[in-house]
């Protein structure tokens, strides 16, 4: 069988190990050709294949990003894109696709997915909110990444009596924020689950200075707002795909902090860091995982599915249930960052 592969959406640590899964198994237990497409659905668009074998997979398991190359970009029937996708797969003799992707890349694989394609997608985003999943890949290595800056940023606070605003990536969901917050100690974690209160913040920080502290560490997830008809002044600022253009709240809630208690305050925007560099052996474990049961589901003639982790195990889950949903923080997960501040 002629099997696609392809990585969609922001890169993250762990998809090379899902590649090499795929290839491996696909080609070793199966005697499958695996054809990769460069940088995504894009790559699907334009005919861009890479045919894969053994020696692409060589020693990728340490290696962060997606040796396919990845982009934002997805396939639409309004403007021909889809039809062009058809074309491409047609072209190409491709019996059925592993779309490795986060929110947008499951989104458009559901699309063509009703179109008639076999498809059997995995999960990944750093973000960790991917619907119908315990866990994505790339998740873990985000939080570990993360808490190791908070655990160093904490020394500089205390050295320097500075609040420290550090911002983490989470569009829609506080993952990254309340897991990282809880690992490295901080004072205060806001999400996107609940909207805050600046006059709350402001009142904690004062009493906690007052009464015990002389630094303190606020973790602030990208997409956390301010709650509607406060007094903080804030629009979240996004991209074409949805995507947040870092920096915006961190920055702007550390300008408040300062203002309105007086302490000497900073913030680290952590950014891009969080999805680069060398996967934990968490997610290269993971990868490896749904890339094997990925394989296993379009040789048994599985569609329309989509890898997940549920407890101990990995299962299927129908991709149309899932793409699009967005799986936030449970309430109780946020109460224990909140509870131990
Ligand atoms: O992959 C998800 C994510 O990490 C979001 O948290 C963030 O808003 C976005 O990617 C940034 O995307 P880009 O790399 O396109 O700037």
């Amino acid at each position: 069988m002629r099997v696609g592969l392809l990585t969609g959406g922001g890169d993250c640590p762990g998809l090379n190990a899902a590649i090499r899964a795929v290839v491996k198994h696909g080609e070793g237990r199966y005697g499958h050709s695996i054809i990769g497409f460069r940088n995504g659905w894009k790559g699907v668009v334009d005919g861009d294949v890479l045919p894969m074998g053994r020696q692409h997979i060589r020693n990728v398991l340490p290696v962060g990003g997606t040796l396919l190359g990845t982009a934002r970009f997805h396939p639409k029937a309004e403007d021909g894109s889809l039809d062009a996708v058809m074309a491409t797969l047609e072209a190409e003799r491709i019996e059925a696709l592993i779309c490795i992707g986060g929110d947008g890349t499951l989104h458009a694989a559901s699309k063509v997915a009703e179109a008639g394609v076999k498809i059997v997608a995995i999960p990944k985003t750093i973000d960790n909110d991917v619907a119908g999943t315990d866990l994505s890949i790339g998740f873990h290595t985000a939080v570990n990444i993360a808490t190791e800056a908070i655990d160093r940023v904490h020394t500089t606070a205390e050295s320097h009596n500075r609040v420290m605003v550090v911002e983490v990536m989470g569009r829609h969901a506080g993952w990254i924020a309340v897991n990282s917050g809880i690992a490295g100690g901080a004072e205060l974690v806001l999400a996107p689950e609940e909207p805050f209160d600046i006059d709350q913040v402001v009142k904690f920080l004062k009493h906690r200075h007052r009464a015990h502290a002389n630094f303190s560490i606020v973790v602030v997830a990208e997409g956390a707002e301010p709650r509607e008809g406060g007094s903080m002044d804030y629009t979240t600022q996004v991209g074409k795909y949805g995507e947040i253009i870092a920096g915006a709240i961190g920055d702007r809630l550390a300008h408040e902090i300062e203002q309105r208690t007086g302490f000497d305050t900073r913030v680290t925007i952590l950014g891009h860091v969080q999805r680069g560099g060398s996967p934990t052996p968490t997610d290269r474990i993971l990868g490896s995982r749904f890339g094997v049961a990925a394989m296993d589901a379009i040789s048994e003639g599985q569609s329309g599915v989509m890898t997940a982790l549920r407890g101990e195990r990995v299962e299927l889950v129908p991709l149309a249930e899932v793409a699009g949903k967005v799986k936030h923080v449970p309430l109780d997960l946020l109460r224990v960052a909140q509870t131990l501040a």
